[in-house]
């Protein structure tokens, strides 16, 4: 009997492989035609002096994809239709260059927002706002609480069974912190963990803004939250931040489904809301959502408000609200550090299920590890220690820039929100467009990171946001000194 292959005895390829490789070849050329009947196992082997185990596995292959088709007492046969005819024909396969894949209008809305600002790469002088001192994070601490949970996992926790609401101790742990140093009011079902504050403003948006509904926030406000609303198909409601902090007449006859706000340290400005106006926000968000159905729920971003450093830090908003209208955001992004992608969003009890329905549908839930091994850190006091060491870290480097500044530039700046955080607002005469200005800084070695990016309005004069936390002294003074050029 012919049979069209021929097998090298020299092919590093085991003699299945080869078999398999050389009858699909046959096929695919037409040497075997489609219906052709196929030797039986037995008669293989033979006729290619293999084993018939050899044969089998090519066999088995070979129908498997798709190429063979056995028939019940009939024998094995080359398939009526081969995989390949599945495929499209190359020419449709080459998509042309112009014409890309259709977009949602998710999709879509995202190609229009102005992409985030990268960092500036290696500049020694680099005073982007909110950047921890990444160079005094206890790695090795890290490293050990990290490695005792990997020693202590059950093949139970690294299966799929975690709560997409994240790890139970560390909602414990959590609920109980937050109780006692911002005075939030929750219960531990009231925590999700989240890869951080972005995460919780997407999932705030997914689950309680409909595309066209308002979203109100602070004018200037955080370019993270105004860019995931607008791809959220949210119309937006500016609330200007004055001289006297946020204004709340905006809000008169509007109907906002949500109300974004920095009030421990209004991002840029540092603003910190009075109590007067938190009350009163807290009284209008409970008489609408009083009267309407889809009232105004308001999202408090409590982003570094671990870091005081004059006067007493308000609690959060949260706990004044006994109403259920206010979901409270945090993140170790700016505690212990970005890459981390952890941080919370505390809910109205009736949210917490709806809400990790949405996260059990996109991100399941964080690496669990590394929430098992923060809720150890937070419970044994690690945690804190480093929020104290880091306080005063950054209140040295803080009073660093001030004094820098002021000596420097004396009344030409003005300084803003020096009060707590890791960043303050500078703002000097104008002396040229930003981008110029931020391109000049850098050929100095220095990174600015200009306001006007957080302004519905940009214009020029907005100011620089200063970050401190991530320089030494000696740095800050000498960045401060290259700045001497720009601004004078
Ligand atoms: C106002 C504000 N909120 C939240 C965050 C933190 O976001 P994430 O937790 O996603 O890192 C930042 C970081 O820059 C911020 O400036």
């Amino acid at each position: 009997m012919d049979f069209p292959l021929l097998l090298a005895p020299d092919s590093p390829l085991p003699l299945h492989r080869q078999v398999y490789l050389g009858i699909r070849a046959a096929v695919l050329d037409g040497r075997l035609g489609r219906g052709q009947r196929i030797p039986s196992t037995r008669a293989l082997a033979d006729l290619l002096q293999i084993s018939r185990t050899t044969a089998s596995l090519a066999c088995e292959q070979l129908t498997g994809e798709g190429y063979l088709e056995a028939r019940r007492g009939s024998g094995t046969y080359v398939a009526a239709r081969l995989p390949e005819d599945y495929l499209p024909p190359p020419a449709a396969q080459a998509r042309p260059a112009s014409a890309p894949p259709a977009l949602s209008r998710f999709g879509a809305r995202l190609a229009d927002l102005d992409p985030p600002p990268r960092p500036a790469a290696g500049l020694p002088y680099d005073f982007s706002p909110g950047c921890p001192a990444l160079d005094a994070f206890p790695l090795d601490l890290w490293g050990r609480l990290l490695a005792r949970q990997c020693r202590a996992a059950s093949p139970g926790q690294l299966g799929y069974g975690a709560d997409p609401a994240g790890h139970g101790p560390l909602r414990e742990a959590l609920a109980e912190y937050l109780r006692r140093s911002r005075a939030v009011r929750c219960e531990p079902e009231q925590v999700l963990v989240l890869s951080g504050t972005q995460q919780a403003l997407d999932l705030a948006a997914r689950v309680l803004v409909d595309p066209g509904e308002a979203v109100a926030m602070e004018d200037p406000g955080y370019p993270g939250a105004r860019r995931c609303f607008l791809a959220h198909g949210a119309r937006l409601l500016p609330l200007p931040v004055g001289a006297r902090g946020l204004e709340l007449d905006a809000l008169q006859g509007a109907r906002p489904r949500l109300v974004y706000l920095t009030p421990s340290h209004q991002y840029p400005t540092g603003r910190v809301l009075d109590l007067p106006r938190r009350l009163a926000l807290l009284a209008w968000a409970r008489e609408h959502g009083a009267r309407q159905a889809r009232g105004p729920l308001l999202f408090e971003d409590d982003y570094d408000s671990e870091f005081r450093f004059e006067g007493r830090p308000l609690p959060a908003m949260q706990g004044l609200d006994g109403a259920g209208t206010v979901l409270y955001s945090g993140t170790f992004s700016k505690v212990l550090f970005p890459a981390l992608r952890l941080g919370y969003l505390v809910v109205p009890p009736a949210l917490a299920q709806p809400m990790a329905r949405a996260l059990a549908v996109s991100c399941r839930q964080p690496p669990v590890m590394e929430q098992a091994a923060l809720a150890e850190a937070i419970r044994e006091g690690h945690f804190e220690r480093h929020l104290r060491r880091m306080r005063a870290l950054y209140g040295a480097r803080r009073e660093a820039l001030v004094a820098a500044l002021s000596a420097r530039f004396g009344d030409r700046v003005t300084l803003l929100g020096a009060n707590g955080g890791m960043q303050l607002l500078a703002q000097f005469p104008a002396t040229g467009p930003d981008a110029e200005l931020v391109r000049r800084a850098a050929e100095l070695g220095v990174g600015l990171s200009p306001a006007s990016q957080c302004h519905l309005a940009p214009g020029p004069g907005q100011g620089f946001l200063l970050g401190f936390s991530a320089l030494s002294p000696a740095r800050i003074r000498e960045g401060v000194r290259r700045l001497a050029s720009l601004f004078c």
